[in-house]
């Protein structure tokens, strides 16, 4: 069941709908790599230009947040890493995750018709479930943006047997969730057209009007119960919004407040606002 969608990215129908826009207007297209993270940072060493995105049907070491991996099986999802150069301090590269988040998310929406959420920092869920994720990495030079990698991995077409036993529970696709066929292809054009959109919103002094659109997309920031392990420690109290540089703050059942620039974030079984 299901085998009909197991191609490969029709890199041509993508392109038809990308180049024009100035993410994705050049494609480098891998049928099977380690990580397209890995890729585009070293063509971003080498003076690759911005816009240039790094796209594979398969990895095998796809790379998620503090040092997890990414499974990445075979045409089942998108695998994409795109360069960006923004000319911003350091302070300012968590805007470039946020408009990531929305991004996707709007493009699922699209596509899927499906409504997904944003888990602050940078989880897509759909439910309790994972769906995306976003890595991104910067280099830096004298706290500077030299240039940023954003990697984005979405589930596109994964049955449960897809996913490593370990997260099968905590993981889903579109196809598990939605009634409609979805096309890996279209999904990327409106994911890059939205990123488009995005992008020179986000190099904005005043980047509020994205943080609102984020905000609307990730109940979870405000008024809910959480934990959020952030190293060896673990926080526990309500979310009370995020700061204008996408910090998330807790306040502590003992009265105090935390902000967090990082962090794995459960929400507290029992509340329900949040998903
Ligand atoms: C996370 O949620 O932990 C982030 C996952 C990011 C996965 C994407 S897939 C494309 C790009 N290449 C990688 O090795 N990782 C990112």
């Amino acid at each position: 069941m299901f085998r009909e969608l197991d191609k490969p990215l029709d890199i041509i129908e993508i392109l038809e709908g990308v180049h024009h826009l100035p993410i994705g207007r050049r494609i480098k297209y891998y049928d099977k790599v380690g990580s397209t993270n890995d890729i585009a940072y070293h063509l971003a060493e080498g003076g690759e230009e911005e816009g240039t995105i790094v796209i594979a049907d398969e990895q095998t070491a796809g790379k998620g947040r503090q040092d997890r991996k990414w499974s990445s099986a075979r045409f089942k999802g998108i695998y994409l890493s795109i360069i960006l150069r923004p000319e911003v301090e350091a302070l300012s590269s968590p805007r470039f995750t946020m408009m990531a988040s929305v991004g996707i998310v709007k493009a699922i929406e699209d596509v899927a018709r499906l409504k997904a959420e944003i888990k602050w920092p940078n989880d897509i869920m759909l439910g309790t479930k994972k769906v995306g994720g976003i890595l991104a990495e910067i280099k830096l030079v004298e706290n500077f943006v030299k240039f940023a990698v954003l990697g984005i991995g979405i589930n596109v077409n994964h049955l449960d047997t897809d996913f490593p036993t370990e997260i099968a529970s905590l993981s889903t696709s579109l196809l598990m969730e939605s009634t409609l066929a979805v096309s890996r292809e279209q999904l990327v054009i409106k994911l890059l057209s939205h990123l488009s959109t995005f992008y020179p919103m986000a190099l904005q002094k005043d980047f509020s009007p994205l943080i609102a659109q984020w905000k609307e997309l990730c109940p979870c920031h405000n008024g809910c119960m959480v934990t959020v392990k952030n190293g060896s420690l673990t926080y526990r109290g309500i979310t009370r919004g995020v700061t204008n540089i996408g910090e998330l703050m807790i306040e502590m059942e003992s009265g105090e407040r935390v902000t967090l620039a990082l962090g794995d974030l459960s929400i507290i079984p029992g509340d329900t606002k949040c998903f």
